[in-house]
């Protein structure tokens, strides 16, 4: 088997291209002629982003390449109004920001002087201006000029642009929906949502500006004209508690049914540089759902693709209903002009059903399909539907009825539409039943007979960030965490951040893809599965087994950080994209494990906020997705999110990990935190990471992280927790038995691969600060408090010593008061001691403390110590290196 980065790349560029989303083409402006000269805007155009931040976006990625350097590659470009960017561009530096979560929302823009541009109009009559963003994990997008909104200078470069230009083309490079209202005002020519694609990203947007590529990409959300338009904009941010009013009426499902007027962009639209005609050729009926086959031609010039997409409009009379939901779709194949093919699309019986949550309905806790009429529509996006069919459902049918779970114990008022009407409905809030103990068979009581409950504790903790015993620099690691499991011959399986790329702190290359929202624009699955395959590849080139992606949130609101990681407004989308990954990675023995289960909807406050939600809207929008995962995609690894839904937290969550994820939809993966999670044993009960039984009982397998499982702080307290009799030993034995199994079943030792790995790109060479220690007898102390330690620069301690042997080197590290606020922060420092990876310091939120590395000096009188950081904002104030053993150095 081969990995060729060359494929990879390529791979990676037609999937950018695809999920390019053309919002606006006024008068045919794109395609671009290829004698068409260009002035080049914005310095995004320049520092293009690749990625939202924080664990998702800390890919040590190879190469980018700007839209600036795809554009400067394919057209003549205004080459003053260039050189001065470039030049510029020298003493503003990207700001990355000091410390995790604190890149800015937005860059400093370079101001221009109409002269240039006056200039720059008289070369070219086509600008390009490039409007970028970021934010991500911890760090939410915010409602304010420069981040949701443009800033100041920026919209004095859109005004600029437009009085000097003829034609104005703007990219949106940003991983959120942010504000485009001003694009109407200012009447763009041509409008591109880009997102931001990692490595590759320039040059998969210029694909699709010259016409290689015909844009297929469609809206995975619904872009409103105002950020308060979103129904959940209201109940988003707080950091206490978050009570999700619109119920299931999230994205489109709320305005299609009653704010249609608040829609700048609806759900899945997008345009092509050609037309497209879709129509049912077919429609077949049986006791297991529909299928239809759907004939699509290019009715255009040129050749492209589209996506088939159907959706239902169901009854609602008694259970109020969103106008239509999407059931299926299908991406096209690249039809030349005048081609046709037929796609098959299928919506099963039992996807027509709601859940009714209301406990004075006669079908409480069942996913009914009502009497009433069905209406089936295809199009190409949600406000270009035809009706194809009609189905008529004679009497209410029940499909299952079910437990109740995940049940609010409050009261709250929730949005319904009835009869044309917004409403108000009160959901009547109730205690959750006390579900059973688990009981072990005895066969599985008799297999682990001989673990003492110390062992079956261990063995529910993953090892990091950063553990030893697996690649360098990943977030962790699980199964053979102690001396005495790798005795017992359970491997030590790796796992590393994820989604869109391999995350290794310790400044090793990796290839960086596109971030959730742009896959998920592509609504291509097969493409999606492709690419996770060559992400399986690089998996398995670094020796790690388990990927933390894809992230599978819903996009409950366009604020929402890490939005970038994941999908969709919608769920059937999230989870089809996600099932495709899934596999891909699959391919080669690689595991995805997605994230955060469930309802993590926003970054502030993410390991308090309590979400209030109905068991309607959680099972319809905010696991459905997951559901689809583990039905389609073969799930074998799940996170569970920081936050509390209905008072419970999810790692410590028995409904939703045993009783839905497991009972009712058959998984038999294995189940893992997030890293350094809070659990509680009930409602409200505030959550602590020190409470593992309440997170094993409830069939969460793995408490991420601990940095030894040999002592765990927590062991104690979970043993108290047998004695009492709230934690039993059969439920640590069904969690140590699901993970001894994936561990052996899934260990890259247990089943290899050969590999051979062809045009691997080089990192480009990374800056080396050079500080000289001198020399040492058997102690010493520097003050390295005037060094300013960043993220991209290698550091390199010089020490001659005078006496062979073993040392200690003990560091006394800070982090800024900026991570106060940030619990879970991470800031790694890895340490190579005469270039071997020694280990990586792993800083948590604000601390400052002491950090000792072992230093073998034995060999060299010179020795070269490297500190390489994974963010800025850590600082090492002081170093003191000690002998600890003189040893000869023959
Ligand atoms: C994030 C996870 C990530 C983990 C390990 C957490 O802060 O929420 O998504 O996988 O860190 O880096």
């Amino acid at each position: 088997m081969h990995l060729d980065y060359n494929e990879y790349k390529k791979l990676s560029r037609e999937i950018i291209a695809e999920g390019v989303v053309l919002l606006e083409n006024k008068n045919k402006s794109l395609p671009l002629a290829k004698d068409e000269k260009i002035a080049v805007l914005g310095r995004s155009s320049y520092d293009t982003i690749t990625s939202g931040t924080g664990s998702g976006g800390l890919v040590n990625i190879p190469y980018v390449v700007s839209i600036r350097d795809a554009l400067a590659e394919r057209f003549a470009i205004a080459e003053e109004l260039d050189s001065s960017y470039l030049e510029w561009r020298k003493d503003h530096p990207f700001d990355k920001g000091e410390g995790w979560a604190m890149t800015p929302f937005s860059q400093v823009e370079m101001p221009l002087e109409e002269e240039a541009l006056t200039k720059a109009s008289e070369l070219a009559s086509t600008a390009i201006l490039t409007i970028g963003r970021t934010a991500g994990e911890d760090r939410d997008n915010e409602a304010v000029k420069g981040a949701y909104y443009l800033g100041e200078e920026e919209e004095r470069l859109v005004q600029l642009a437009r009085k000097y230009f003829p034609k104005l083309i703007v990219f949106i490079n940003a991983g959120n929906i942010i504000d485009l209202s001003w694009t109407k005002t200012y009447e763009v020519d041509a409008l591109l949502y880009v997102w931001q694609g990692g490595c590759e990203t320039g040059n998969g947007i210029v694909d699709v500006l010259d016409g290689s590529v015909n844009p297929s990409g469609k809206l995975p959300d619904s872009i409103a004209y105002e950020v308060e338009d979103y129904p959940s904009h209201a109940n988003f941010g707080d950091g206490k508690e978050n009570i999700y009013v619109e119920d299931i009426y999230v994205g489109y499902r709320y305005f299609e049914t009653m704010a249609k007027e608040k829609v700048l962009y609806p759900f899945a639209y997008g345009l092509s540089y050609s037309t497209f005609s879709l129509t049912c050729e077919e429609t077949s009926a049986d006791d297991e759902g529909f299928h239809f086959r759907v004939r699509v031609e290019n009715t255009g010039e040129c050749a492209g693709k589209t996506v088939a997409q159907l959706y239902v409009k169901a009854p609602g009379e008694d259970l109020a209903k969103p106008a239509q939901e999407l059931k299926a779709f299908k991406k096209s194949s690249c039809l030349e002009a005048s081609e046709a093919e037929v796609l098959t699309l299928y919506v099963p019986f039992v996807e027509l059903a709601s859940f009714e949550d209301r406990t004075d309905s006669e079908h409480y806790s069942s996913y009914i399909v009502e009497k009433g009429e069905y209406q089936f529509f295809i199009g190409e996006h949600i406000r270009d539907l035809e009706e194809i069919f009609n189905y008529e459902q004679e009497e209410t049918e029940v499909v299952k009825t079910l437990k109740p779970r995940l049940l609010p114990s409050e009261d709250f008022e929730r949005l319904r539409y009835v009869d044309g009407q917004e409403q108000m409905e009160l959901y009547k809030g109730t205690d959750c039943e006390v579900s059973e103990n688990y009981v072990a068979p005895a066969n599985l009581v008799e297999e682990f007979a001989n673990w003492s409950n110390e062992e079956l504790i261990q063995i529910a903790h993953g090892l990091g960030m950063a553990p030893s015993g697996v690649t360098a620099g990943i977030a962790g690691a699980f199964g053979g965490v102690t001396d005495g499991l790798l005795e017992r011959g359970i491997p030590r399986i790796a796992c590393a951040d994820g989604p869109s790329g391999i995350r290794m702190d310790n400044g090793q290359m990796a290839f960086s893809i596109a971030n959730g929202s742009l896959l998920a624009a592509t609504f291509n699955e097969e493409l999606n599965e492709r690419l996770f395959s060559m992400l399986a590849l690089e998996l398995r080139k670094n020796g790690i087994e388990v990927l933390l992606g894809p992230g599978m949130n819903i996009h409950r609101h366009p604020l929402n950080g890490r939005n970038f990681e994941y999908f969709s407004e919608d769920p059937l989308l999230t989870g089809k994209i996600a099932a495709s990954q899934i596999r891909g990675l699959a391919t080669y023995g690689a595991v995805a494990c997605p994230k955060h289960f469930a309802l993590n909807n926003q970054e502030f406050a993410r390991t308090e906020a309590n979400v209030v939600v109905s068991p309607r809207a959680a099972r319809e929008i905010y696991l459905k997705g997951f559901e689809i995962a583990v039905k389609e995609g073969g799930l074998r690894a799940l996170m569970t999110s920081y936050n509390p839904i209905n008072g419970v937290y999810a790692a410590s969550n028995k409904d939703l990990n045993i009783h839905i994820l497991r009972e009712e939809w058959a998984y038999e993966g294995i189940v893992m935190t997030d890293w350094w999670a809070k659990c509680n044993r009930k409602a409200g009960e505030e959550g602590s990471r020190e409470e593992r039984a309440a997170m094993i009982k409830a069939g969460n397998d793995l408490y991420m992280v601990e940095s030894s499982c040999e002592e765990i702080p927590a062991l104690a307290k979970t043993l108290e927790a047998i004695e009492e009799g709230y934690l039993l030993r059969d439920e640590l034995i069904r969690n140590t038995k699901a993970i001894v199994d994936f561990a052996k079943d899934v260990s890259f030792i247990h089943h290899p691969l050969e590999l051979e790995v062809l045009n691997e790109p080089k990192m480009a060479m990374q800056e080396q600060v050079e500080i000289d220690l001198g020399k040492m007898e058997e102690e010493k102390t520097w003050d390295l408090s005037e060094y300013h330690f960043e993220k991209g620069k290698i550091y390199v301690l010089h020490l001659e010593r005078t006496l062979a042997g073993t040392y200690e080197m003990e560091l006394e590290i800070s982090t800024g008061d900026e991570q106060k606020s940030l619990e879970v922060s991470q800031l790694n420092i890895a340490v190579f001691v005469n270039n071997i990876s020694s280990e990586t310091i792993n800083l948590v939120g604000k601390t400052k403390g002491t950090h000792t590395v072992a230093l073998d000096l034995w060999q060299n009188p010179n020795n070269y110590i490297s500190f390489v950081f994974s963010e800025t904002g850590a600082s090492i104030n002081e170093c003191k290196i000690r002998l600890v053993e003189k040893r000869s150095s023959r």
